[in-house]
């Protein structure tokens, strides 16, 4: 080691030392100056103040989590407005986001950093064929939304600014897959790439653990370090050089998700609205997602799991549920916003800067044995891992509107191979949505006696980016019969 590597290596060996994560130095001795230079870059781009208060709050000594206070349902904005008064405001929400589109003062933003662990696809998630037909990629749809939404609201830069947050671990195979693939069509001054922070995972007992000699297990920091990554990663600022105000935020994992939604994001500026969450009412009291509730006046996401089940399964007079709103991680947020929350959190002893908070999952980690180097491939949790959850910011908002969506026109996620949400039920789900937008229409759809489309049927955006759109190209494009058992796809 060089004179200054041997100063720097005392430097963090002292700080480690003192927090009690020496151990990570193990196997230090036996490793060569390059793989002693690699750990130690990775060492040193760690918050280990963080850690060690981490290690302490949330893995050593954990808060129970406790529903305190008075818990209602949050109020939302319907699919279908109420009332002439509410249809008048949904006009004009429309117009505003279409404005917003027009002036160039919306960017789309993907959080595409996770392991994608349920789903098992070796590469990054958004690189997973989706689509029934065509196997299109979710990242093309994205990317084939985007570009129709464009052209219709001939945005003045040329395209949409699309923000795609990825992680250390598929960094790489992202951009590669989009250059591979022409960036799809969309110019690459329209894109920005960027990883989200690590952070490693923790023992029962606080202490780091090391997936090889040299180096410690590691892994994305939540959905919720997408408000961080946008900050150190430059985004913010370079949307604030474009000119653009409002993000609308997705997950890589639904083929059908609407990237920007004018209806949406106009209604959120409308109402001055810091973040704004689209929902689905939940379709049975325990439906595996987040519960929107205002608890002592904050809007807050209680998670299914967290939510009381006396409270789950209460009824309004309509039959209806009680606490319907649920979660689907659709968000509008001001970019001003996101930059209020990268200065709220107390800085030193443990804050970092960033307003979020950190949640334990307690996972099977890989990970070696000090004594022997041996793997361990745990069968049963050993680890907690750390992650913010972006919903956290909703509580910090002192204005926020949510707005109720349509499940068929936009919800068709894929978590798992198989399964409810899965890679099986959302080419069914979108078929089923594009039957009824033909049917609508005056098309001629095949039918099951079920009553399920007996066709597989995939419209490209450029197509339609609603059923309100299917008329125009139905007089101007000759739509082939659809034959039972047959296939169409609309490009
Ligand atoms: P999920 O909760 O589906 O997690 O993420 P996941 O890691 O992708 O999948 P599993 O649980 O291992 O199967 C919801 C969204 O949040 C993103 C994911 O990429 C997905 O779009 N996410 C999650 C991140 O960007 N970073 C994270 O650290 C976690």
């Amino acid at each position: 080691m060089s004179y200054e590597a041997e100063l720097a290596y005392a430097d963090l060996a002292a700080k480690l030392n003192r927090l009690g994560q020496s151990h990570v130095f193990t196997f230090w001795p036996h490793l060569t100056p390059t793989q002693q230079a690699d750990f130690a870059k990775q060492l040193n781009s760690l918050d280990w103040d963080l850690i060690a208060n981490l290690a302490e709050t949330v893995v050593k000594h954990p808060q129970k989590f406790e529903l305190k206070g008075k818990v209602e349902p949050a109020p939302y904005y319907p699919n279908i407005p109420a009332d002439a008064a509410m249809r008048q405001k949904y006009a004009a929400a429309f117009k505003r986001g279409e404005d917003l589109l027009r002036q160039g003062k919306v960017a789309a933003f993907v959080v595409a950093g996770g392991q994608g662990t349920r789903l098992g696809w070796d590469g990054p998630k958004g690189t997973f064929p989706a689509t029934a037909i065509q196997k299109k990629s979710l990242f093309l749809c994205f990317a084939e939304f985007l570009l129709a939404l464009g052209k219709r609201y001939n945005h003045p830069g040329g395209g949409i600014p699309f923000y795609i947050m990825t992680s250390p671990q598929n960094d790489a195979a992202t951009r590669d897959f989009w250059k591979k693939h022409n960036y799809f069509g969309m110019s690459p001054a329209d894109l920005m790439f960027f990883p989200q922070d690590q952070m490693p995972a923790l023992s029962p007992t606080g202490k780091v653990l090391l997936e090889s000699k040299n180096s410690l297990a590691l892994s994305p920091n939540g959905h919720g370090g997408s408000l961080l990554a946008l900050h150190k990663s430059g985004a913010l600022a370079d949307m604030k050089k474009r000119g653009i105000t409002q993000i609308s935020y997705f997950q890589v994992d639904n083929p059908i998700v609407r990237c920007i939604d004018p209806l949406f994001i106009g209604l959120h500026d409308l109402d001055n609205a810091q973040m704004s969450s689209k929902m689905l009412p939940k379709t049975f009291p325990k439906e595996k997602l987040g519960n929107f509730a205002i608890i002592d006046h904050k809007l807050t996401v209680i998670e299914y799991s967290d939510l009381p089940d006396d409270l789950a399964e209460q009824r309004l007079p309509n039959g209806e549920l009680r606490f319907r709103s649920g979660s689907i991680a659709l968000h509008a947020i001001r970019r001003d916003f996101v930059e209020s929350l990268n200065q709220m959190g107390e800085r030193g002893r443990g804050g970092h800067g960033f307003a979020l908070p950190f949640h334990r999952a307690e996972k099977k980690v890989p990970c070696i044995d000090l004594d022997t180097a041996a793997l361990i491939d745990p069968q049963k949790p050993n680890a907690v891992k750390l992650e913010t959850f972006v919903f956290d910011a909703l509580p910090l908002t002192t204005q926020s509107i949510i707005y109720e969506t349509n499940r068929l026109d936009e919800f068709a996620p894929i978590k798992g191979p198989t399964g409810i949400d899965s890679a099986e039920t959302s080419p069914k789900v979108t078929t089923q949505r594009n039957a009824d937008w033909l049917e609508q229409a005056g098309i001629p759809i095949p039918r099951n006696p079920d009553n399920t489309p007996n066709c597989t049927i995939e419209i490209a955006p450029s197509f339609a980016l609603y059923p309100a759109d299917i008329p125009a190209k139905k007089s101007k494009t000759k739509i082939p019969p659809i034959p039972p058992g047959g296939k169409l796809y609309l490009p």
